[in-house]
């Protein structure tokens, strides 16, 4: 009780202080990064982690504000920071305490909740014209989204951490994230990317779906690739996760070559050597072995994208290129 009321004091005192640094994020950076104050609505993997990680960093974690009662009380009860006061978890309370509020709802419901924060904060008043901070962790949808909240005063942006987030402790130090919205915002947008040692990358909010249509492939499509590899591997009489298991340091060779040397130069195999009689067993043993049209097909097309790196990279030339483009569509010899 006694540490309710420190803090609500504290939140009293330091209020006008707090507002007055909104405008200029670098007031509290540094030494007093310890004095920010911040809130996660929708406390699921990306809120979590990156709550997670602030706190981690020196950042005050002062509310939680979620969907299901029970979810969010299990939440806030792991995020609870030792020895401090218990987390807020009503929008009216966090919305004065929080100097930067984070949305990471799924992206269909930004809209609902930014429009329901700002009905409530409008039936109790705005504080002197202005609110939180408020960014949003989605990648394809613009900070426009959260404009009822903008229209009370709340500077708003977009802050997309470009990683893969499986579950709530996901680290997200080192990454790159996708920045776009107020100016104030993407000031202090900045401001956590710099704190979690990240790269910003500003991206317009009109190709937000581009961007983070790149994120989907290079991720998502990634575990889809290696589940068809997999397929293979099965077609040859090998399990599933064992297959997985056995293509993983061959992945990581590849990533880390793209790493090392970027592309086209990563690129290595039986199209980026001219090898026709390699490619041409694949597919002969596709069809003998009665590997799925789709597979095949993707195959191919892969195969074709695979033709024009080589190329570029120089390791082809353009007979071989064509010979083996032909072969990949179906148009040429295929055995
Ligand atoms: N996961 C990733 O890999 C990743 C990576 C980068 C960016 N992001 C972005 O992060 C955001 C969240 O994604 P996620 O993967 O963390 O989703 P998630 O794990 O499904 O978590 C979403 C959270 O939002 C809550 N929520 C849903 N509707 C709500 C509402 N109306 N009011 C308050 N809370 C609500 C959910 O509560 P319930 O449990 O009650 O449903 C849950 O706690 C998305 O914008 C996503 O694009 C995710």
């Amino acid at each position: 009780m006694r540490g309710a009321f420190i803090y609500r004091l504290w939140v009293a005192l330091t209020w006008h202080e707090r507002y007055d640094s909104r405008g200029a994020p670098e007031s509290v950076t540094g030494e007093a990064n310890m004095a920010v104050t911040f809130a996660v609505v929708g406390p699921g993997r990306a809120g979590r982690a990156l709550a997670a990680e602030l706190q981690r960093s020196g950042w005050r974690l002062v509310g939680v504000l979620g969907r299901n009662p029970r979810r969010t009380a299990q939440a806030a009860a792991q995020l609870q920071p030792e020895g401090q006061a218990q987390l807020l978890t009503e929008w009216s309370a966090i919305r004065r305490a929080a100097q930067v509020v984070f949305l990471a709802t799924p992206d269909a419901q930004l809209a609902r909740v930014a429009h329901e924060l700002a009905s409530d904060q409008d039936r109790e008043g705005s504080i002197h014209g202005a609110g939180p901070v408020v960014l949003h962790l989605s990648g394809a949808t613009p900070s426009t989204v959260l404009a009822p909240l903008r229209d009370l005063g709340c500077a708003v942006g977009a802050l997309h951490p470009l990683q893969t987030l499986a579950d709530p402790g996901a680290t997200l130090r080192g990454i790159t994230w996708g920045v776009e919205g107020d100016v104030e915002a993407v000031a202090w947008a900045d401001r956590v990317v710099q704190l979690l040692n990240g790269t910003a990358l500003p991206v317009e909010a009109a190709a937000k779906p581009l961007y983070h249509a790149a994120a989907a492939v290079a991720s998502n499509y990634l575990a889809v690739l290696i589940d068809l590899a997999a397929e293979l591997l099965a077609a040859a009489g090998i399990p599933r996760q064992q297959g997985v298991r056995a293509l993983l340091p061959l992945i990581q060779g590849a990533v880390a070559n793209v790493q090392r040397l970027g592309l086209p130069a990563a690129l290595t195999g039986p199209v980026e050597r001219g090898d026709l009689p390699t490619v041409q067993t694949h597919l002969v043993a596709f069809s003998d072995y009665g590997v799925r049209p789709q597979l095949v097909a993707l195959y191919r097309l892969l195969g074709i994208e695979a033709v024009r790196l080589a190329l570029e990279k120089g390791s082809i030339d353009r007979d071989t290129a064509r010979v083996l483009a032909e072969c990949l569509t179906g148009h040429g010899s295929e055995t």
